[in-house]
């Protein structure tokens, strides 16, 4: 199912944005003209990755520090070893929607 989660010109460029919509807890990150959506639930210890620090495509977890790839979702250093979910992003007449279909594993 896809949910608006508004216009990409309102997102903030650089950083992310905790959603939570039909059960799941989603981090969308802007940057630039792209946008990502992964599971916002670092897999070591839940921490929000929706507030952690982008390295280019990668989140860093404010908590511990691991690293998560936004294209596919997999952790790049520990302490986390398990991927968060990967979300197809649309961008349509400035509009940004999440499919909420896990494109890989659910949370
Ligand atoms: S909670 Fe994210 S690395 Fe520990």
């Amino acid at each position: 199912m896809r949910v608006s989660v508004g216009k990409l010109v309102d997102l903030p460029d650089g950083r992310g944005v905790r959603v939570e919509a039909e059960g799941h807890r989603v981090a969308v990150f802007r940057i630039g003209d792209s946008v990502y959506a992964i599971g916002d639930r670092c897999t070591h210890a839940e921490a929000s990755l929706a507030e952690g620090e982008l390295f280019d495509t990668e989140v860093e977890c404010p908590r511990h520090g691991s690293a998560f790839g936004l294209t596919d979702g997999e952790p790049t250093s520990f302490p986390a070893t398990k991927p968060v979910p990967v979300y197809e992003v649309v961008v349509e007449d400035d509009g940004v929607y999440v499919e909420l279909e896990p494109k890989e594993e659910d949370e």
